[in-house]
């Protein structure tokens, strides 16, 4: 009998170290919102917040998709189209009558494009900015005031930010551009300890390929070429993003402001 309650004390113990080891921070209580949720990096972003407790709300742009995800796991779901700013402003008063504030938000939303400046095509170009950085920069502006002090923001950005590869001027200069805001915007919130980062994951095996209007049947052989050249011979998964964002969320992080985690299996390293 005694040897058995040292056995169960010793696990529960061990619980526990085990639950920081993985940094099974609880988010009870937390208010997070995800913009773009309905798939990819969002919807396993959501899932892991949701796991933890959090009270996850995400967005998106099409009302039929958005409802299923939402039901599926069992988060809030708003109606926005991340690119326009009026559709943020509607979206962050909604929020504050509903929850008041927000202690997280992962600015997620975006899309991928390939083109050679010589073939840019300027519906192609405000397609991509309007969306990775004008929508990223005002969704974050726009939310400021009711981000409760100490809050995390942490925006999706890519290592094609860290990287020079023919087709890639408008995204990667998008992210670029991207990393400038949040390291500005840094610095401008750290007087109310709100810490804001970055995550560039390198390819991630979500739906973002098949969105960029390529060819069904090429998918494979792009997803080949890319596990190829990323030196650990693996795509990423969303799961794993996901769990970086938490991370920089959690406490584990709370003296991380300004950085941008590159996750990439050592693409970006040439
Ligand atoms: N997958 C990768 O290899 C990779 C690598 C580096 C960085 N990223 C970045 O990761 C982020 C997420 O992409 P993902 O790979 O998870 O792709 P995804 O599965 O296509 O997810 C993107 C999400 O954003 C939403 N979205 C797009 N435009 C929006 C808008 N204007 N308003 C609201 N929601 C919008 C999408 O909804 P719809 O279905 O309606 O478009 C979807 O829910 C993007 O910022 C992307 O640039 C991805």
């Amino acid at each position: 009998m005694v040897y058995s309650v040292i056995l169960v004390t010793k696990l529960y113990q061990c619980r526990f170290s085990f639950a920081k080891i993985i940094n099974m921070e609880n988010f009870t209580n937390k208010i997070v919102v995800v913009t773009g949720g309905t798939s990819g990096i969002g919807y396993a972003t959501a899932k892991e917040f949701s796991d933890r407790g959090a009270k996850v709300i995400i967005t998106g742009r099409r009302k039929e998709v958005l409802d299923t995800a939402a039901r599926e796991l069992g988060v809030d779901a708003y109606l926005a189209d991340q690119s326009k700013v009026a559709d943020t402003g509607q979206l962050v008063a909604t929020i504050k009558e509903k929850y008041g504030q927000v202690d997280v938000l992962f600015i997620n939303a975006g899309v991928a494009g390939v083109s050679t400046i010589a073939d840019a095509t300027e519906e192609g170009y405000d397609r991509i900015m309007d969306i990775n950085v004008r929508g990223a920069f005002f969704t974050l502006s726009r939310f400021i005031p009711i981000l409760s002090d100490g809050a995390s923001v942490v925006f999706l950005s890519s290592n094609t930010a860290s990287m020079i590869r023919a087709g890639s001027a408008v995204y990667a200069s998008g992210k670029m551009a991207l990393n400038g805001i949040m390291k500005t915007a840094a610095v401008e919130l750290a007087p109310r300890r709100i810490r804001v980062n970055a995550v560039s994951p390198g390819p991630t095996d979500t739906g973002i390929l098949s969105k960029m209007g390529l060819d069904a049947a090429s998918i494979p052989a792009i997803t080949e070429h890319l596990v190829n050249v990323i030196p650990l011979k693996t795509m990423g998964h969303a799961a794993d993003v996901a769990s970086m964002v938490v991370y920089l969320s959690s406490d584990a992080a709370k003296f991380t402001t300004g950085a941008e985690l590159v996750m990439d299996g050592g693409m970006s390293l040439g």
